[in-house]
């Protein structure tokens, strides 16, 4: 048991190293304006799950400034397909289109501007996905998952960030503030579905990473 997590989980964030200028201040920008991006150690880890299952086609819900979206599109793109990603926020949205396109991605990938419960119903449902990222809002989780689900190709994976909820979801109930209360619930009870019913694991680490493969 690893005593120090914040130490270790700091250690483990430094391994990954950005060299691409362009990527360095996609980050710095998106952290500097409080946009809520995934941590250097889940990118790490995600990237590496996408690399070995040599990811085709990828879905995304939750593209923010395509901070994530971008190390994804690429693993697609190097695969011969391509990363679909969905944000609901205008300005968010137009900056992720503006930051794929300094990269070279936006021709190659699909940024869909939208809320993706009524998005994804409107994808093509033959068209199966490889890996499918979630990192939108929390209280729809069973939702987003229930939807892509029948998305995911055979030997497909899920990777769900902010599982845990800043740790909430393991703490006791009188703990956690009034205002969590129906989110933390909500996932719990999401966790224990996809432990359940589902080929499912739950690293805590981050803020809780779940994977699914199908
Ligand atoms: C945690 S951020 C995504 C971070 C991004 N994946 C990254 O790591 O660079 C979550 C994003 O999901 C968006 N979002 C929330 N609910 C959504 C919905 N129903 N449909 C699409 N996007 C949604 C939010 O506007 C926000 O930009």
């Amino acid at each position: 048991m690893i005593e120090n997590f914040l130490e270790s989980s700091k250690y483990a964030q430094e391994l990954f190293e950005i060299d691409d200028e362009i990527v360095e201040k996609i980050e710095r920008e998106s952290l500097e304006d409080k946009v809520p991006i995934i941590t250097r150690d889940v990118l790490n880890f995600m990237i590496y799950n996408a690399n070995n299952i040599n990811a085709k086609n990828i879905l995304e819900i939750g593209t923010a400034t395509g901070y994530s979206g971008l190390f994804l599109a690429r693993i697609a793109n190097k695969n011969g397909g391509k990363l679909t990603t969905i944000e609901i926020d205008e300005k968010r949205h137009k900056i992720a289109k503006e930051n794929f396109e300094k990269l070279g991605l936006l021709d190659k990938n699909e940024m869909i501007l939208g809320d993706a419960l009524e998005e994804i119903p409107k994808l093509d449902q033959s068209k199966k996905y490889d890996f499918i990222f979630i990192d939108a809002s929390k209280g729809q989780y069973l939702k987003f998952f229930e939807m892509s689900y029948g998305l995911l190709n055979e030997n497909g994976v899920i990777f769900i960030d902010n599982l845990m909820f800043r740790g909430l979801v393991a703490e006791s109930d009188e703990n956690v503030p009034k205002r969590f209360k129906t989110i933390v619930r909500r996932l719990r009870e999401f966790i224990q579905k996809l432990n359940k019913e589902y080929n499912f694991i739950l690293l805590p680490f981050g803020d809780g990473v779940g994977l699914v493969r199908k």
